[in-house]
């Protein structure tokens, strides 16, 4: 790993304490390890069935953050581990996460992911379904391979978890009178739950203590809620040439996102009634009307608000880990999650 200190490109300061750093200062402090787990993502693709190997690739080789295995990386590094399956691990969290994102996006009908046309735009809904299994039980055969219970407890625990999320957002999915409870419960579940194992992996391969594994899994939770609270925000204002995803696909699933719950309570009432009948009906045809209603009712600053309020947690969590490059880069990731575009 590099010095943080000085591949930092520091670009401006969320509050009064935390430097944010740019994702790329953080990925070229990670420059050595991501190589590492780019070729075992590459080595871990191989199937005899061309179509999987066109599909897999396109998804994985079209970009992505790269939040999650950097997490396992951080964790890791928090104890100066000096291993291979931190590598190994973070690409399983990879191909985790990737698989979700091939099944929901046939779940939410989105047509663009990663700036480019999604796997089942371009390769159909049964393709998509079908390599995003592949995936999963790739993952879990690189995760057995690790040989570890406690790793693949954590894993199987968490892709479970996951799954169970998908399904309570489409049980939530047209209705307009879920609560934020509700709605935070589905938001830890399909994507606080893989960023806490990676948080706990990271830990748990490096052999630290139970406290320490809680601490990573905590920060990790909380990092990933604040992540989806902010991609609920930019579902509603975010650049395409930045997410590489289209605006308003959760407005036309129904998806009663936090902007929309917080702006139906603080909206006039026929604002409210918009916004209803938007989460009953989905489709656009309420987009501006319910644009309009979360702009006057600062919907967004107060979820962003939440997602600020969620990250501080999370580097309260660590704060019982020594002083590190990897810990500060942790402190960094969650100031990210909270003031990113993309
Ligand atoms: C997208 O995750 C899915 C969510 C949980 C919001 P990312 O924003 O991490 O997706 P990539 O991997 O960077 O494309
Ligand atoms: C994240 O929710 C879903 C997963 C955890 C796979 P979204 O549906 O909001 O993710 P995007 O916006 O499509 O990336
Ligand atoms: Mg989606
Ligand atoms: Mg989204």
């Amino acid at each position: 790993m590099k010095n943080l200190g000085q591949t930092a490109n520091i670009v401006g300061f969320s509050n009064n304490k935390l430097p944010i750093v740019s994702l790329e200062s953080l990925q070229s402090f990670l420059t050595d390890d991501m190589h590492a787990v780019d070729q075992v993502i590459r080595k871990s693709l191989y199937s005899d069935v061309v179509l999987i190997r066109q599909v897999s690739e396109y998804i994985i080789n079209s970009g992505g953050k790269r939040l999650r295995p950097a997490l396992v990386l951080l964790a890791a590094g928090c104890f100066d581990y000096q291993g291979r399956a931190h590598h190994e691990l973070a690409a399983v969290v990879e191909f985790i996460h990737t698989a979700t994102l091939l099944h929901d996006d046939v779940v939410d009908e989105s047509e663009l992911r990663r700036g480019r046309e999604t796997a089942n735009a371009l390769f159909g809904n049964a393709t998509s379904v079908l390599v995003g299994d592949f995936l999963y039980s790739r993952a879990f055969q690189m995760m057995v391979a690790v040989d570890n219970m406690e790793v693949m407890r954590i894993l199987s625990d968490a892709t479970n978890t996951i799954a169970e999320g998908e399904v309570l957002q489409l049980l939530n999915c047209h209705d307009p009178d879920i609560d934020e409870e509700n709605y935070l419960r589905v938001i830890r579940y399909k994507t606080a739950k893989l960023f806490e194992a990676a948080g706990r992996l990271g830990a748990v391969i490096s052999g630290g203590t139970e406290a320490e594994k809680d601490a990573l899994a905590r920060y990790g939770m909380h990092l990933g809620t604040a992540f989806q609270l902010v991609d609920d925000v930019l579902d509603y204002s975010g650049d395409f040439l930045k997410t590489g995803k289209n605006i308003g696909d959760d407005l036309a699933e129904g998806k009663p996102t936090l902007p929309l719950l917080y702006a139906m309570k603080h909206g006039t009432a026929e604002q409210a009634a918009s916004i209803r009948k938007a989460i009953k009906h989905g489709g656009l045809t309420e987009f501006q009307s319910v644009l309009a209603a979360i702009k006057d009712t600062r919907a967004l600053q107060y979820t962003r608000e939440a997602a600020k309020r969620e990250a501080e947690t999370a580097n309260a969590a660590i704060s019982c880990l020594p002083d590190s490059n990897s810990k500060s880069a942790l402190l960094q990731l969650a100031a990210f999650a909270v003031d990113r575009s993309f």
